[in-house]
């Protein structure tokens, strides 16, 4: 049965598209079948995997009931690894659509993620739109990257009342996979603080492993490529494959 997580923080360059590619791509480096649905119009998940979506296949059609999951998949250059693509069409559906529409995520993707996919990763927009949502009401867990910057828990306090307002409303079972640190730098002592900070305030929450701060997470994009094909042996994409079998053992 598929597990399916939505990666969410209203805060912008958090490192949520990072961390759905890399840690998706090392899922399924473990032989775990892996959907991504890049649910932000600005595609940078689409892109990060350098897959060219078709006009009229990408995530707003299924929203729309115009395509069917199956018909709207493409494959990524990464075996087990699939998506769902977008474009900035998408952003259409927070601003056109009567209210009521908060589930036609959950009705587009159901019954077919169920048995097909052992994962299936929402990388979010940044705020909480309309589409962010339709993740959440799909979604079993959510993923909250939190850069180890200054002000990196303003915003996170909102985030965990919308949380808590969703699960009271619409989702009972909704929860929090983890926080997990992003960009951590650990000659920075702000970086330290934070993380200090983070866990006073989550606890059993946070992940063991934090994310570096690995210039090698930010040329990847460019070469189309995930970290693990970019630079296998760097900090990033050892964080990241440490990050999946984290997930595995929580997750279990
Ligand atoms: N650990 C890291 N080390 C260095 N650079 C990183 C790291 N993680 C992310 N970046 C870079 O920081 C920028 C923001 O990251 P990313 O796009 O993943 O954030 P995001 O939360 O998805 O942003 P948005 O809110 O715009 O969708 C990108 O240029 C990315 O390559
Ligand atoms: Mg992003």
């Amino acid at each position: 049965m598929a597990k399916i997580i939505s990666v969410v923080n209203q805060k912008g360059g958090v490192g949520k598209t990072t961390t759905t590619v890399n840690l998706a791509a090392s899922l399924a480096g473990l032989g775990k079948r892996v959907l991504i649905i890049d649910f932000d119009p600005q595609g940078h998940s689409t892109e990060h995997l350098g897959v060219k979506a078709e006009k009229g296949k990408t995530a707003l059609e299924l929203l729309n009931k115009e395509g069917s999951l199956t018909s709207l998949l493409y494959p990524t250059y990464v075996s087990n690894l699939w998506i769902l693509p977008t474009n900035l069409r998408l952003g259409q559906f927070n601003q056109n659509s009567p209210v009521g529409r908060q589930f036609a995520l959950k009705e587009g993707i159901r019954e077919e993620v169920k048995n097909r996919f052992d994962y299936v990763i929402i990388d979010c927009q940044p705020s909480l739109s309309l589409l962010t949502l339709n993740a959440l009401v799909s979604c079993d867990k959510v993923l909250l990257p939190v850069q180890a910057e200054f002000l990196a828990l303003d915003g996170l306090s909102q985030l965990i009342v919308t949380l808590k307002e969703i699960q009271t409303k619409l989702h009972p079972k909704l929860s929090v996979l983890g926080v997990l640190l992003t960009m951590y730098d650990k000659r920075n002592k702000l970086s330290f603080e934070v993380k200090e900070e983070l866990q006073k305030n989550f606890r059993e929450d946070i992940f063991d492993i934090v994310i570096p701060r690995n210039v090698k997470l930010a040329e990847a994009p460019s070469f189309g490529q995930s970290i693990l094909d970019y630079a296998g042996n760097s900090s990033g994409a050892v964080a990241y494959r440490a990050l999946a079998k984290e997930v595995i053992k929580k997750l279990n």
